[in-house]
Parts: structure tokens; sequence; C-alpha cells
């Protein structure tokens, strides 16, 4: 089969014949129809990101597809059926503290070696094999349809977070960096689930301005202006009440106060859901003790989601609750892999999803 395979991290992507995957039992094969090209690739893959990887690799976290091939113990896929595969592989051996990979990306620990390496490769190829667990059927779509199904992984990173800190329909929450992928995806998702109003946070006022326009009444937008005192009085403001939830997506070049910003916002007893990539003043937030026991504040870490996320957020897909055309989308053909990436870096943002579709030539078609 064709894949773009990553040899070197000081080297593009290479368009190469690999071999078929071998299907065993508990496992899949996917024929590949879209799979999402993240804005940050180019810095996973030059190794700027220090991302635990082993090569090479076909890289890709997952994607759209159709089942190729099940093993004897899959009960209800069929081959044919249209699938998300999800990236997020833990490890069965045990299940009460697993070790955990995104296939096809990183892993996280060296504990998790033997799971990266057997399962290793990722979506951008023209097969997968992945877990039985790992692929979720999304029901019938048009083929021309299965890149823009590709968005559920960036809506389903926020909805984990969501469901992690409880977000009940009525309640306030604030997406603290709404303004990038997964932020913007966080502002979709929580009204989808009922929030009553959501405060989105940013710098870029244009992209502010598109989030209010887009969400309508229930979003209010803060522009970051980097005093840490200044931004969570707006940020009250703008809540126009107590604010029962903090989701963070801030990413690594953030600096802790602009977290702290809205985190200390928080009405006494409410949660916070931190999934960014804060490493300003070395990741330490500073948050002061006694503030977080007199606030009775409940801080969590998220990392993905869980498996039973996915078939809620395919069902809120089907139900309307959210529209997938929200997402603008630009597809290149395997053989454009390194363009792909080069344009998902030039493209980041709340609205923009690049995709690379291995079950399409693309001559001319742009
Ligand atoms: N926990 C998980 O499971 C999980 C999963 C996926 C990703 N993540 C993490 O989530 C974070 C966000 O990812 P993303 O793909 O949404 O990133 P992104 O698209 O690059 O968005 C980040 C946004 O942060 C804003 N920002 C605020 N302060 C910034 C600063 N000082 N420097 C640069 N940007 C700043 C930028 O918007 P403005 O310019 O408007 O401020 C930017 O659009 C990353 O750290 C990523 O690693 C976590």
């Amino acid at each position: 089969m064709k894949a773009a395979v990553l040899n070197s991290f000081s080297a593009p992507l290479v368009i190469q014949d690999v071999p078929d995957p071998v299907l065993g039992t508990g496992e899949v094969i996917v024929d590949v129809a879209a799979a999402g090209v993240a804005s940050y690739a180019a810095n996973v893959f030059n190794g700027s990101r220090n991302y635990p990887l082993e090569l090479p690799v076909v890289p890709g976290p997952g994607g759209v597809g159709r089942v190729r091939a099940t093993g004897p113990d899959a009960t209800k896929l069929k081959p044919g059926d249209w699938v998300f595969v999800d990236s997020t592989i833990r490890s069965r051996d045990n299940v009460a503290n697993p070790e955990q990979i995104l296939l096809g990306w990183t892993y996280r620990t060296p504990a998790a070696l033997p799971l990266h390496r057997y399962y290793h490769h990722g979506s951008f190829a023209e097969q997968m094999l992945v877990p039985t667990e790992n692929a979720t059927p999304i029901g019938p779509i048009e083929a021309a349809d299965a890149g823009r199904w590709t968005a559920l992984a960036r809506l389903l990173v926020p909805f984990g977070g969501l469901l992690a800190g409880n977000l009940q329909a009525g309640e306030t929450l604030v997406v603290n960096g709404a303004t990038g992928g997964f932020g913007g995806a966080g502002v979709a998702v929580a009204l989808a689930m009922g929030a009553g109003r959501v405060v989105a946070t940013g710098r870029n006022q244009g992209t502010l301005e598109d989030i209010a326009r887009r969400f309508g009444q229930r979003v209010r937008t803060v522009r970051f202006t980097g005093d840490e005192a200044a931004d969570r009085q707006s940020i009250c403001e703008a809540a126009g009440g107590p604010i029962d939830m903090v989701l963070d997506f801030l990413p690594r070049e953030a600096s802790a106060a602009q977290v702290r910003s809205a985190v200390m916002a928080v009405k006494l007893g409410g949660r916070v859901i931190l999934m960014g990539g804060l490493r300003g003043d070395e990741g330490n937030l500073g948050l002061n003790y006694n503030w977080l026991m007199h606030n009775e504040t409940m801080v969590r870490g998220v990392w993905m989601y869980g498996k039973n996320a996915i078939p809620r957020m395919v069902q809120m897909v089907r139900a309307g609750l959210i529209d997938l055309a929200q997402f603008d989308l630009t597809e290149f053909g395997l053989d454009e892999a390194n363009e792909a990436v080069a344009y998902a870096a030039a493209n980041a943002g709340p609205r923009h999803l690049t995709v690379l579709r291995p079950d399409r030539a693309f001559e001319n078609n742009r």
C-alpha cells in the first residue's frame, strides 16, 4: 500500500510503498478515507515538539474510513462499515492503570513502548491496523463527506474535558484559549451540551469576533490584555454571574498568569479542567494553597477522552446539535502530504480542518 513515511526528524515525509498491515485477533484493518492533519504536525515531524516517537513511522493519529477486515472476535463491525478511528490506544493488560499512546503520533512513557512498537503506524496511509475497540461506527456517510467527519477528533478532545468536569445544562463556562483549534471546538461542544453562557478568551480580536458572530447570544468574548487581574475582571464581567467551570486549552507558549486569569475566576466550589500545554514558568501554575482550599476548587487535568464519548459525539452530530459544516475544509491527496502539513501550520485556528485523503487522487482538483 501507499503511505507517507517519516524516516527522520530532519527530512520531509516520503511517499512510498510499504507492506499492507496483517490482521490479528482483536484488530481491524481500515481503508483510510480521511486523516486530519494537526496544525502542529510540522513540529512533531521536525522533532521540535520532542514527542516520543520511534522512527520510521507512518504518522497520523486516527481518521475516518471503511472497515476492510475484522478479526474473528468482532461481533458487530463488518467490512464496508464507516468508522471513526480513535488514536488513543490503552494497554489491555492493566485496565486499572493503563499505558497510553496516540497511534502514529507519540507514546507517553517508556512503559508504553511495547504498545507503540506494535500499534505503530497511523493514518497517513491507504490502510491502518487498529484494536477493534478503536473503530467506532459512524453510520452511513457519503465518501465525499469523510474529510468533514474527521472533525470528530477535534470535537472529542474538549468533549472529554467537559464530561470529566461534569458540565451541566445552564452552567457558565470559561473556555480559556477559545481562539485555538481545540478551544474553539470546546465552545461548540459546550453549547451543544446546553451551557447557559460560554466566555471565550483569546488574543486575536478577529477570531473572537468570528466566534461571537457564529455562536450568538450565549457566547461572550474576552480579549487578553496580558494583565492577569484586569483579564480576570473582564472574564467575570463577561460571565455576568458565578462561573461554574473553566476549561483551559492555552498552548505551551502561554504564561501561567494567562491560565490563572481564568482559573481563579471560578466560583466557590467550581471546577477547573486543564487540557492545554502550559510550559511557561516551567508549567507551574502558581495556584495558592489557601485559595484552592477556601474556594473549594476542584482542579483536574484531562488527556483526551474516554471511549464512551465517541458514540455520544456521533449522536450529537446526527441529532444536529453539532454542525460539521461549521468547519472550513481543505483536502490533499496522499502524494501531497508535505504540502498538507505546511498548509495546516499556516492555517491553524478554530474553523479550519486540513485533511489528507488517501482514497483519492487530487490532480488539479484544488
Ligand atoms: N489534553 C489533551 O488531551 C490535549 C489534546 C490535544 C491538544 N492539547 C493541547 O491543547 C493546546 C492547544 O492546542 P491547539 O491545537 O488548539 O492549539 P492552537 O490551535 O495553536 O491554539 C492555541 C491558541 O492559543 C492562543 N494563545 C494564547 N496565548 C498564546 C501565546 N502566548 N502564544 C501562542 N498562542 C497563544 C492562540 O490564540 P490567540 O492568538 O487568539 O491568543 C492560539 O490560537 C496545546 O497545548 C495542545 O498540546 C491537549
